[in-house]
């Protein structure tokens, strides 16, 4: 598929059109920012980690029945998708206390949840992202009701397919963003899956392996991306 020219460039991604208006390539940048992209740095080699990453993830999703906007690999940091409308909205599943649950209801990280939380944030960089709720979601016209029954089932589907595939190599799952986009009047699960967008720490140890290293400066930032990359890339 031919590269031509950039149609966005975000934080850590860049979308390039091709030949086919269906189809973009999806270029994982190294560029790493926090807190609204008020911190701002590079993380080593992460652009490549979280394509295969994220490559693998979204293979495991497909094969579970989930459609994703995940073609193919194409190169080192680079992976062929569908050209989704995404929708305005990032849609977080926690599964355990942390980041800003733990701040807006001052729990402790770690504390468990009787049940999985959904959360809903409207993407827009000039607010800070603020959190919303279905009947803000509905209000603004950001999707139907029918939309957000499937983006909400397929999130918590998701949710319960990653847990198991990632504790078998050692990780938890605390919680993580997704996005969902419309394609061809259905709705597929887009962006990445990645330790960008997700939390997860250590079975054994609650060693955070995720971007909280980079947003908090707890050091060891490209080990545990590479730790994170051995075992759900290459165990
Ligand atoms: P939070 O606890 O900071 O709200 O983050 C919840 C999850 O969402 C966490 O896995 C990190 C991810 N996330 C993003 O991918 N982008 C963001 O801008 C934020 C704030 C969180």
């Amino acid at each position: 598929m031919e590269k031509r020219e950039k149609i966005y460039e975000g934080k850590a991604k860049v979308l390039y059109a091709t030949e086919d208006p269906n189809f973009l390539i999806q270029y994982f940048k190294d560029d790493a920012t926090a807190f609204n992209a008020q911190k701002r740095g590079t993380i080593r080699e992460k652009g490549l980690l979280n394509n295969q990453i994220s490559s693998t993830l979204f293979q495991f999703l497909e094969g579970a029945g989930i459609e994703t906007h995940f073609v193919r690999t194409l190169g080192e940091r680079e992976m062929l998708v569908k050209r989704l409308e995404i929708l305005p909205i990032e849609v977080v599943v926690r599964n355990i206390v942390a980041g800003s649950l733990s701040q807006r209801l001052g729990l402790p990280e770690g504390t468990p949840l009787a049940g999985t939380i959904l959360e809903f944030y409207y993407k827009r960089d000039d607010l800070g992202d603020p959190m919303i709720n279905e009947y803000h979601i509905r209000a603004l016209g950001l999707a139907t009701e029918e939309e957000m029954a499937r983006v909400s089932a397929m999130a918590l589907r998701i949710n319960v397919l990653l847990q198991p595939f990632l504790e078998k190599r050692g990780l938890r799952l605390i919680d993580a963003k997704y996005e969902f986009g419309r394609y061809e009047g259905r709705i597929l699960l887009g962006d990445e899956i990645s330790p960008d967008g997700c939390r997860f720490w250590d079975m054994e140890t609650d060693e955070k392996m995720d971007k909280d290293r980079f947003r908090r400066d707890l050091g060891r930032v490209e080990e545990v991306y590479q730790e994170v990359w051995r075992r759900v890339c290459a165990a």
